[in-house]
């Protein structure tokens, strides 16, 4: 996989909160006017930011939509910890210190124009991006997967979008997805109607073993989620034979590379190396993470 180098500014600007919404299981949605981060954001990279003037460290968090004409930038955050909490009670008209964009972002195959995007809990936002990415470009059929245990930051919607291999009933989607005319479904162990009751890579599964041969020479894989997830997302990979790339999530102190605190060991051709997840990735080829002995 070819990753674009990291050539972007990484600017550091006062953002104000536009809007911030509290969705079910305790997540959010904020955005944030941040036009010299809106103007060169790209799907895969992230923010760091300020959660609040008393805490000494900013937080990571992944960039869902931009929008580079009006300058704002929106993320979903689950509220977890001192830095979240602090952050979900922020309101409109406050200011946050802002250092973005941040990060490898993802790399689309234009050779492969079936592309699978498989979302798992706080992992969901960057997909929502490349999946806004790619529908400006016709010639992606994107087919966005969405994983849950809490209830999803949106009211989920019957989909009217066709998809094949998909079991009956699992007809829920993303209204905001379905809006764009992206193919979307959504899965939870949880029982939500109309939601597939399991894994998304088993809903995957069942989508790819739709394809023939050809068919799925078209298909590129792209992930974030947790860790678990993305091993799992990597291994269905290989074992259909598709190129992968997810996204990490990793402790980070600084964010721009200066720190190390970050590193995570990739296999590289010349051998195992560190690298830093917050300007080396967040989005690495799967395979140089996970051994699935592909
Ligand atoms: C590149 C990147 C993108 C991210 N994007 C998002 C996003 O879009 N939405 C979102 O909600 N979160 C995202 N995260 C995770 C988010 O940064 C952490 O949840 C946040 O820093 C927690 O801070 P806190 O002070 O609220 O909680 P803390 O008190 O620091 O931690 C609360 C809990 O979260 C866990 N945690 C903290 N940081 C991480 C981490 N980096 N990875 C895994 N677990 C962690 C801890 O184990 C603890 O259980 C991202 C992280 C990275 C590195
Ligand atoms: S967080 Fe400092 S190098 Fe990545």
């Amino acid at each position: 996989m070819k990753h674009p180098a990291h050539r972007h500014t990484i600017e550091l600007e006062t953002a104000t909160v536009l809007s911030h919404q509290a969705c079910d299981g305790e997540q959010y949605i904020v955005r944030l006017q941040a036009p010299g981060c809106a103007a060169t954001a790209r799907a895969g990279q992230f923010v760091h930011l300020s959660c609040d003037p008393q805490l000494a460290m900013r937080r990571p968090l992944s960039i869902m939509r931009v929008d580079a004409n009006a300058g704002w930038v929106e993320l979903l955050y689950k509220a977890l910890g001192q830095g979240t909490r602090l952050l979900a009670q922020r309101r409109v008209g406050d200011t946050l210190s802002l250092l973005g964009p941040i990060g490898r972002p993802f790399a689309p195959d234009p050779l492969r124009p079936r592309a699978l995007l498989l979302g798992g809990g706080v992992g969901m936002p960057p997909m929502i991006f490349l999946a806004e990415s790619l529908r400006a470009n016709r010639d992606y059929a994107p087919l966005v997967l969405l994983g849950s245990e809490v209830p999803f930051p949106f009211t989920r919607q019957p989909s009217r979008i066709m998809v094949a291999g998909i079991p009956e009933g699992v007809i829920g989607c993303m209204p905001l997805l379905e809006d764009w005319g992206v193919a979307s479904r959504l899965a939870s162990g949880q029982g939500y109607p109309g939601c597939f009751e399991g894994y998304i890579t088993d809903l995957a599964r069942s989508w790819l073993e739709t394809l023939d041969e050809a068919g799925r020479r078209q298909v590129s894989v792209y992930g974030c989620g947790p860790h678990a997830m993305l091993e799992a997302v990597s291994r269905l990979a290989a074992e259909y034979d598709l190129p992968c790339q997810i996204s990490l999530e990793e402790y980070m102190a600084c964010a721009v590379g200066g720190c190390a605190g970050c590193v995570v060991q990739v296999q590289t051709t010349e051998g195992p190396a560190m690298k830093r997840v917050c300007v080396d990735g967040p989005v690495f080829d799967a395979y140089s993470v996970f051994n699935t002995g592909a």
